[in-house]
């Protein structure tokens, strides 16, 4: 059996979680998800949420009471800068992080990626494609050929995206969003069903068809 705790608890955990389900399915593996940890959790502490039957353990300051190199964590936040926060946070208690990638995920043997990625069903990834680390991918999404992903990147389901293309650090890119072979900047937001045509700059929205670019309201994405 390999434990595990969630590191959020939000939609996407639950999501996270089916992806679990069939890996353990598929591969036989016995993951087991023992509870979830997250910021200003420990007035839910004990709770079974969200039907799950597995437990909220607490804050992320929780974590010192486990053998963090037995039970590792998975980063099950779907919002860039909330996910890079609760990491970073929870790698200070010593936090390991393991990847978890759907059997129907497909990923080129001429492709990198850093630690602690969340795959859903069908993404794919092609050949030459560099992506950093805490990567996660909804259902459907794409990488093209040759791109390079920075950390902390957020694809929402069915994103398209051109071979060559760059995506900086924490982006968030929205449902069904399209980014031609562009220069996406740290921070950005892409909303969801854009077309991105040309290069978005750092900590800008770009929505639209084309897409026109914005400033940021609040940078919680
Ligand atoms: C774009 C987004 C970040 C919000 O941007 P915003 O500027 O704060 O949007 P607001 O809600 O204040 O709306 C402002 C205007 O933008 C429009 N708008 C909102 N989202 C839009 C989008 N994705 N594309 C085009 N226009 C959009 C609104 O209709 C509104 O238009 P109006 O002024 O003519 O009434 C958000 O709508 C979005 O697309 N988020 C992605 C969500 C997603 O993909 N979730 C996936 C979960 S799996």
């Amino acid at each position: 059996m390999k434990q595990i705790i969630m590191l959020g608890a939000g939609g996407f955990a639950l999501e996270v979680l089916d992806t679990i389900d069939a890996i353990n399915k598929h591969s036989g593996e016995n993951i087991t998800p023992i509870g979830f940890v997250y910021e200003g959790a420990d007035k839910d502490k004990g709770k079974l949420i969200h039907d799950t039957g597995i437990p909220v353990l607490g804050d992320i300051s929780c974590l010192q009471e486990y053998d963090l190199d037995q039970i590792h964590l998975v980063a099950a936040v779907g919002r860039p800068a909330w996910r890079r926060k609760m990491v970073e946070k929870a790698k200070k208690s010593g936090a390991k992080f393991t990847s978890v990638i759907h059997p129907t995920v497909t990923i080129s043997k001429r492709a990198k990626i850093g630690e602690g990625a969340i795959m859903m069903r069908y993404v794919n990834i092609q050949a030459g494609a560099v992506i950093g680390d805490f990567f996660t991918a909804d259902d459907f999404a794409g990488i093209g050929h040759n791109m390079i992903v920075g950390d902390f990147v957020h694809m929402c389901p069915r994103v398209g995206t051109e071979g060559g293309a760059v995506i900086g650090n924490d982006v968030f890119v929205g449902i069904r969003a399209t980014i031609l072979s562009c220069k996406i900047g740290d921070g950005a937001v892409i909303g969801a069903c854009a077309l991105i045509t040309r290069d978005v700059p750092p900590n800008m929205l770009a929505k639209g068809l084309p897409a026109k670019h914005y400033d940021l309201k609040e940078k919680n994405y």
